[in-house]
């Protein structure tokens, strides 16, 4: 108190009335519980009439409900939870569609079969679409009705090695573990009503072109949540219109989501997998889709391959399972002088690489986790300027749409269901 009023004191002299009104306007702002956002402090409007805010009704907090569990093994609870004012950084949704991952019945119930590691009590939920309800004073584009896209990374600001996928994992460090701690505004996630979301992680969509000029159902532009993964591999290893990319496993979530994406792109796609039917349905995508049939046999799948002639890209997505799949070995082998290979899979330790291949041809390896908040708007500058096309006219199907109590029917509506191009959401809100 001294020091503030010491601080108007000496610049009184010079402009009483501004540094009168400073001073007021400092010691209320200590007086003034955290969370009033300084907009409204600094602009002294009524918080009641602060419309263009919209943060008229966070003046403290806002109630809010949340699918909240307390254990894997006990039914989850609708919460109710408050939601404190945005603050920097931080976004405030209205979550629409928010994905069920067809496995969510074996991370939060059935006594968590996969072991995944979240701190309990827990709200999960990691990607959604939504509509911004409350804007931090740093935002500069977002504004409150908006409809928009949320991931679900969400990185340390201060450590490019901490980051966590949100409503589903607490990660393995004490880092990521702090990203979802009690008092983290990620420690909750979409599954509810109302939502915090890093700035960087919301992006903005288009809803004039979206919805009212490209005819998309909101629904359907849930598909991102599927696609935006494998774009990040895509475009980290710059995929050109005119090359020849192969895309294996090309039959699962992810993969079938690369196939549509590298095919928009202009690349001619060779969609490798096991399931003929499953290849069969890609192969509908575009006339730059072929697909081949992983043999088993790494010199017979390299045979095959040869057919499409040396190739630009191979674009990995093999789950632990596909360890020992003929594709990979195959894949490198069939590069060109020059080559990239994107690693986006989920294998365990370590994988054999023909190093001599990788030498003599300048072959380029790139891992990518995720995708970056770049990459996100690409993607969706890609849909909205109807490059690539989503939804029901590209077969992605929203397979269930279930209210937040109905979560049983979701989880197992999501394991029977979801799958590539389909997905289940919960529909927290209804519009
Ligand atoms: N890097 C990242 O940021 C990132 C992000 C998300 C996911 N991932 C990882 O990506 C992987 C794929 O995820 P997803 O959700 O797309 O999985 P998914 O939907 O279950 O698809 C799995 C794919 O792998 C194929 N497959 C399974 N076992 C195989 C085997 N033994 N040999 C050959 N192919 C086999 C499946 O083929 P069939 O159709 O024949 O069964 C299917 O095409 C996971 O390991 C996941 O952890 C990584």
């Amino acid at each position: 108190m001294q020091k503030v009023n010491d601080r108007v004191s000496c610049c009184l002299s010079r402009r009483p009335n501004f540094c009168r009104s400073l001073a007021s306007t400092i010691l209320e702002r200590r007086r003034t519980p955290r969370l009033l956002s300084f907009s409204q402090v600094t602009s002294r409007q009524p918080p009641a009439t602060n419309m263009a805010l919209h943060t008229d009704n966070f003046i403290t907090s806002k109630p809010y409900t949340g699918l909240q569990f307390h254990s894997a093994s006990a039914p989850p609870r609708l919460a109710k939870l408050d939601m404190p004012a945005p603050t920097a950084g931080t976004v405030v949704v209205r979550p629409l569609y928010a994905i069920v991952v067809q496995y969510a019945n074996q991370i939060f119930a059935n006594g968590n079969p996969r072991g995944y590691k979240y701190p309990l009590p827990f709200v999960p939920g990691g990607t959604c679409v939504a509509r911004v309800e409350a804007v931090p004073p740093d935002a500069a584009r977002l504004t409150p009705g908006q409809l928009v896209f949320v991931e679900m990374t969400v990185r340390a600001r201060d450590d490019a090695d901490t980051k966590v996928l949100r409503g589903f994992s607490e990660g393995a460090t004490a880092g990521t573990r702090r990203l979802l701690a009690a008092d983290s505004p990620w420690r909750n996630g979409v599954w509810a009503t109302l939502a915090t979301a890093p700035l960087e992680g919301v992006h903005a969509l288009d809803e004039e072109v979206l919805v009212s000029q490209l005819g998309y159902r909101i629904e359907e532009l849930g598909a991102l949540s599927q696609l935006v993964v494998p774009y990040g591999g895509l475009a980290d290893i710059g995929v050109k219109a005119g090359e020849t990319v192969l895309i294996a496993p090309a039959t699962g979530t992810f993969g079938s989501g690369a196939v549509h994406i590298a095919a928009a792109m202009g690349a001619r796609v060779i969609a490798m997998g096991r399931n003929d039917e499953a290849l069969a349905k890609l192969s509908q995508i575009s006339d730059r889709v072929s697909t081949v049939k992983i043999s088993g046999d790494v010199e017979e799948d390299t045979k095959v391959l040869a057919r499409f002639g040396p190739l630009d890209v191979f674009f990995d997505i093999s789950p632990a399972s596909a360890k020992n799949s003929s594709h990979f070995q195959a894949g490198i082998a069939s590069l060109r002088t020059g080559g990239r290979v994107s690693l986006m899979g989920g294998l365990r330790g370590g994988v054999e690489l023909p190093y001599s291949q990788i030498t003599h041809k300048g072959l380029t390896i790139k891992g990518t986790f995720m995708n970056t908040a770049q990459q996100a708007r690409d993607l969706i500058k890609l849909i909205e300027r109807d490059i690539l096309k989503i939804g029901s006219r590209s077969g992605m199907e929203a397979r269930g749409k279930y209210r937040l109590e109905e979560w049983e029917e979701a989880f197992s509506a999501a394991a029977e269901k979801s799958g590539p191009g389909n997905a289940v959401y919960f529909t927290p809100n209804v519009e």
